[in-house]
């Protein structure tokens, strides 16, 4: 098969400092991307700020040979996301790929969260990556290009004890996706959304340390490297990875039954009493729009 390169593209990854967004930015400039290496650099909670994290990763691109710039602001504001984007646009002209990585946790149970605790870890996920996303779309606009990873996870999609602010602000960014690459079609703009599972500061005591050796980020870099390809023409994808496991995840609709002919009332009971079949994932599948959630309900409609 021959060599994935990234000659030519321009490629920002956020929160590049460290753990699974250092291991595409590195990837991308081995493989000829030009590089913006964003991260603020705070610790796991997201206090603090400083340059070295991002600005270790651009070392490291230039040792090797590559290309790259740091940039140290906070995706959590439009001022920061569209001083990243600028970063791009001056050093390099363009943006082709926008990978949004960074991130934060704040973990409790949902009677002792902070509103402070929600807020936070909405601007840094969900909010952050509107605010990186919004500019960086409209410098793809421009060359009717572009590649967009926003990542997931699994706490969120599935479920985790302790994590509802972050559950709900990750599943957010499925919803950000759906609508963008709706919105981003025309212009050739693909995203794809990531659930990796990974070894790093924000895992280390989440996992068994026996599983956390063996979860190296170097094992997700792969398919998210494919995601922003210019071969890849899907979007849409939520893709799990970790370890060496890729599978997709779905949301999906299943055809259900329909009740009534919209003419007379429906009771309570005779909803209930169809339980099992309206919970039934039998024949789901995904749905490309919403649009098509009237192929369900058009039987209905025009009786
Ligand atoms: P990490 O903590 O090693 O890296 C996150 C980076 O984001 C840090 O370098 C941090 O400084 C940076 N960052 C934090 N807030 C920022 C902000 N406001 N602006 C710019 N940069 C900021 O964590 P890891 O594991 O590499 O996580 C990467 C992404 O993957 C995160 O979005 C995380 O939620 C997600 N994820 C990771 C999983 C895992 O198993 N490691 C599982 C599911 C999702």
């Amino acid at each position: 098969m021959a060599d994935l390169k990234f000659d030519g593209r321009v490629a920002i990854v956020t929160g590049a400092g460290a753990g699974l967004g250092k291991t595409y930015a590195l990837e991308l400039a081995k493989r000829g991307a030009k590089v913006v290496v964003n991260d603020l650099g705070g610790s796991r909670d997201g206090t603090g700020a400083g340059q070295k994290a991002a600005d270790q990763v651009v070392d490291e691109i230039k040792k090797a040979g590559g290309e790259a710039v740091p940039n140290y602001d906070s995706v959590a504001t439009i001022a920061g996301g569209e001083n990243i984007v600028k970063t791009a646009l001056d050093n390099f002209g363009k943006v082709d790929i926008l990978i949004n990585n960074a991130g934060i946790l704040r973990d409790k149970s949902i009677v002792k969260m902070t509103e402070e605790e929600w807020d936070l870890v909405h601007a840094v996920h969900l909010k952050g990556a509107f605010c990186v996303t919004k500019p960086a779309v409209a410098a793809m606009r421009e060359n009717s290009y572009g590649r967009i990873v926003f990542t997931t996870s699994g706490a969120g999609i599935f479920g985790n004890f302790g994590q509802t602010n972050y559950g709900a602000a990750k599943t957010g960014l499925i919803g950000l996706m759906n609508v963008l690459n709706l919105e981003g079609a025309k212009y050739n703009i693909k995203c794809n959304t990531l659930v990796p599972v990974a070894a790093s500061r924000m895992t280390e005591d989440v996992m068994p340390p026996e599983f956390f050796e063996k979860l190296k980020p170097e094992f997700v870099m792969p398919i998210v490297l494919c995601m922003v390809h210019e071969n890849n023409q899907d979007a849409g994808l939520i893709l799990n990875a970790g370890g060496g496991w890729y599978s997709r995840a779905a949301i999906v609709c299943a055809p259900g039954i329909t009740i009534g002919d919209t003419k007379r009332e429906i009771t309570v009971e005779e909803v209930w009493g169809q339980w099992d079949k309206i919970k039934s994932l039998e024949g789901a599948k995904p749905l490309a729009n919403v649009s098509e959630t009237f192929a369900f309900l058009t039987p209905l409609l025009s009786k």
